[in-house]
């Protein structure tokens, strides 16, 4: 779906439902320090979130929905944490393909994984590979992703595929571009959502958030229900999104 030079046609959905939303799953140290807990017991109650808003997906009929649950340059944080987050991805996986199977839901893991460890890797590709032909909702993890390993990641296949010659210089347009990314020709985010209260992109999608709508909201990650996530819906179908074009030519063609 990427924007087409000759037809004009705009790269993401313009209805009142975004067909992918992205999610800055942000806030779950703050979250537990804040009752005196340690950062851990934050990422354990953010897990509830992610369910929520998985299951109001599927009730919306999004189509999408991609959560970052942890960063190229999260492996800056204490050893402690890290091993945590590993374990409580890892358990994740093994409690929650049964039940994406029954709802249909497809996963899929985008980032560098061949950083984490060997059974984790095993288990992510497992999950995909159980639920490859599920399609009510696909649900990409982003995990040791980086919005700029991505871009370098795609123009290196891109490079080799004009060095074997499979492939002209020419030949690259954004179309062409996006199939290579790890989005792999997916519909590009229409809405942008980041809990936590912080308004950055943190490296995420960087090359497919062109033209999303973003939402920053200070609630954090494990009070972020479903009303919340509904609240992010009903704005986003209030924006009036114009990819370049003036309000009074939407008013024309619509
Ligand atoms: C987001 O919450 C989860 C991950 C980055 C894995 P944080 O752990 O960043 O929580 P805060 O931002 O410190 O509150
Ligand atoms: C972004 O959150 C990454 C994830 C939610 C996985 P961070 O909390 O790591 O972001 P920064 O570093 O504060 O921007
Ligand atoms: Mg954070």
């Amino acid at each position: 779906m990427a924007h087409d030079m000759e037809t004009g046609e705009i790269p993401m959905t313009t209805g009142p439902v975004p067909v992918h939303v992205a999610i800055i799953m942000d806030g779950n140290g703050r979250w537990a320090e804040a009752r005196g807990e340690a950062r851990h017991a934050g990422h354990r109650a953010g897990v509830a979130s992610v369910r929520s808003t998985i299951e109001e997906c599927i009730r919306q009929g999004i189509g999408v929905l991609t959560l970052f649950a942890f960063s190229s340059e999260n492996w800056r944080r204490p050893r402690s944490e890290i091993n945590l987050l590993m374990d409580l991805f890892l358990t994740a996986l093994q409690r929650e393909v049964k039940r994406m199977q029954t709802n249909d839901i497809q996963l899929r893991v985008i980032g560098d994984v061949s950083a984490f460890p060997e059974k984790l890797q095993e288990r992510i590709r497992a999950s995909e590979h159980a639920t490859r032909r599920n399609n009510r909702l696909i649900l990409q993890v982003a995990a040791n992703y980086g919005g700029r390993w991505d871009i370098i990641e795609a123009t290196r296949r891109l490079a080799a595929a004009v060095r074997s010659g499979d492939m002209d210089p020419q030949d690259i347009d954004e179309k062409v571009f996006a199939r290579a990314t790890a989005l792999n020709g997916l519909p590009d985010p229409d809405l942008f959502i980041r809990t936590g209260g912080d308004q950055r992109i943190s490296n995420f999608l960087l090359w497919h958030c062109a033209y999303t709508e973003l939402y920053f909201t200070p609630v954090l990650w494990p009070d972020f229900d479903a009303a919340e996530f509904r609240a992010a819906v009903t704005e986003f179908s209030r924006r009036q999104r114009r990819f370049g074009q003036t309000s009074a030519q939407l008013r024309e063609t619509s």
